[in-house]
């Protein structure tokens, strides 16, 4: 595997140089790029240096170099994982004939059309966050809240690659309209609802890259199956990213339940008054975040029930996550899959043919491994001494897409009339009055080891640097 070469404008593992027509499209798109960056990246941060980790090649040991870097003279590029030899298309019709390097005709559309949905969402949660570095809770958070937004940023470079080299025209303009909508925008919104809304506080940030990253994870996973084998190796490279993320959300909630536990223990207090009183997030508060965030996050995976879904597996363009570990006979025609509809006022199971079903599958696949670590943060709760736990809500709950979105659904899971909605509605998702008591705390906190009083210091720093390191210098 060769190094990266970055006296290159355009750092790439690609052989840009190779293809002169589309170094000069990509050339022509990085200042539309730099300049979207600029108006809609970090608020304020463009002269801070920042310990970044760039990829230097795509091994192991190669693709996290650190360095502090000016954000916005971080070298994005064109990263695809190693080709694996006599790659195949692993599921669908085409099962067992060799893996596509050029879109195939008939399936241009959809693939073009997959690429720039997951496209979109990348530089909509740098949209989403860019106001976070204003009220940072240390310089430790602030770095990594920078590291998710330039990767991001690369996600970004790693779709508009595959649609200037596969797409054409139809792809070039596609890759400028990736920089015109924008999150929240009335006019021009992002595509999906979830990078719409806003990312307003640090613990809805830590919710965000918990669930919203985590649907990244599995979308990518599904993306790295398909058979047009550029997308797989991009998605691949990228996934190695998102770990990272994820990482930052889950972490980042341990330390906010922590810091809220030692609080409760030292002054022997659980009402939430009180506990806010100190100063620290109770944590019925961070219960109503995690139902917001998690409901918000499942609408993402799409309809229960979706004939897209069947289409774009059938013909080898999109996989189940982990795909090709399963042992079934990866065509799923005769197959069936449980899921919940409402019928006469209950939910009840109905068995419907797998391959319409997909959606579900990817995001009970997601449930499970998002209710994973809320069972660790339990045990950050359980270890005080305390009897609160948090609860992940029933997949029903506050749906806006799917069967579901013309009903009332309690976080347990029960049908319930639009009055007993409107009179929990403050206990199960925050409330106007929750989301002025957490910005309350946000302030700046940026003196290299110093934590804001309401989340506690993380156990280990960043590439083994100890937590008091100046992660993030300021010009
Ligand atoms: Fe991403
Ligand atoms: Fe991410």
């Amino acid at each position: 595997m060769s190094a990266i070469d970055y006296s290159e404008r355009i750092p790439n593992n690609v052989n840009l140089s190779e293809d002169r027509a589309l170094q000069r499209a990509l050339e022509h798109w990085q200042p539309n790029y730099l300049q979207w960056w600029r108006d809609m990246g970090p608020d304020g941060a463009m002269n801070h240096d920042v310990y970044l980790r760039t990829a230097i090649n795509v091994t192991p040991e190669g693709w996290a170099n650190f360095g502090h870097v000016k954000m916005p003279d971080y070298r994005w590029g064109i990263f695809l994982a190693q080709q694996e030899p006599d790659r195949k298309v692993n599921f669908g019709e085409s099962r067992g004939t060799v893996a596509w390097q050029e879109v195939p005709g008939e399936h241009r559309a959809n693939l073009r059309r997959m690429i720039v949905t997951q496209g979109d969402t990348e530089p909509a949660s740098v949209e989403q966050q860019r106001h976070l570095g204003l009220t940072a809770p240390s310089n430790y958070d602030l770095r990594n809240l920078f590291q998710i937004n330039v990767e991001e940023g690369r996600h970004l470079w790693a779709m508009v690659y595959l649609l200037h080299k596969y797409f054409g025209r139809d792809g070039r303009e596609e890759a400028e309209a990736l920089l015109q909508r924008n999150s929240g925008d009335q006019d021009k919104p992002r595509i999906l609802e979830a990078f719409n809304e806003e990312t307003p506080d640090w613990l809805a940030f830590y919710m965000f890259t918990y669930f919203t990253d985590r649907d990244g994870k599995f979308q990518l996973n599904a993306l790295s199956e398909s058979g047009f084998d550029p997308l797989s190796r991009t998605c691949r490279f990228m996934l190695t990213e998102e770990a990272h993320h994820m990482f930052v959300g889950e972490s980042g909630i341990a330390r906010v339940i922590n810091r809220t536990c030692q609080i409760m223990k030292e002054f022997g207090i659980e009402d939430p008054e009180q506990v806010r009183a100190k100063g620290v997030i109770d944590l019925p508060t961070i219960q109503r975040y995690l139902n917001f965030h998690f409901s918000v996050t499942i609408d993402l995976f799409g309809a229960d029930q979706s004939s897209n879904a069947a289409a774009f597996y059938s013909s080898g363009l999109k996989g189940r996550y982990e795909e090709t570990r399963r042992d079934d006979d990866h065509m799923l025609k005769n197959q069936h899959y449980r899921i919940l509809e409402v019928v006469n006022g209950a939910l009840v199971e109905k068995e419907v043919p797998m391959l319409n079903s997909l959606n579900e599958v990817l995001r009970d696949d997601f449930i499970r491994d998002s209710v994973a670590g809320v069972g660790r943060w339990n045990r950050v709760i359980e270890k005080a001494g305390l009897a609160f736990r948090l609860v992940t809500p029933h997949k029903a709950f506050n749906r806006h897409i799917g069967s579901f979105a013309d009903f009332r659904i309690s976080p347990d899971g029960n049908l319930i009339s639009e009055a007993e909605w409107e009179a929990n509605l403050r206990n199960w998702l925050p409330s106007e009055t929750d989301r002025l008591f957490v910005a309350s705390l946000m302030g700046r906190v940026i003196e290299p080891g110093k934590m804001a009083n309401w989340i506690a210091p993380p156990p280990v720093g960043i590439n083994r640097q100890p937590i008091d390191f100046e992660y993030v210098r300021f010009n």
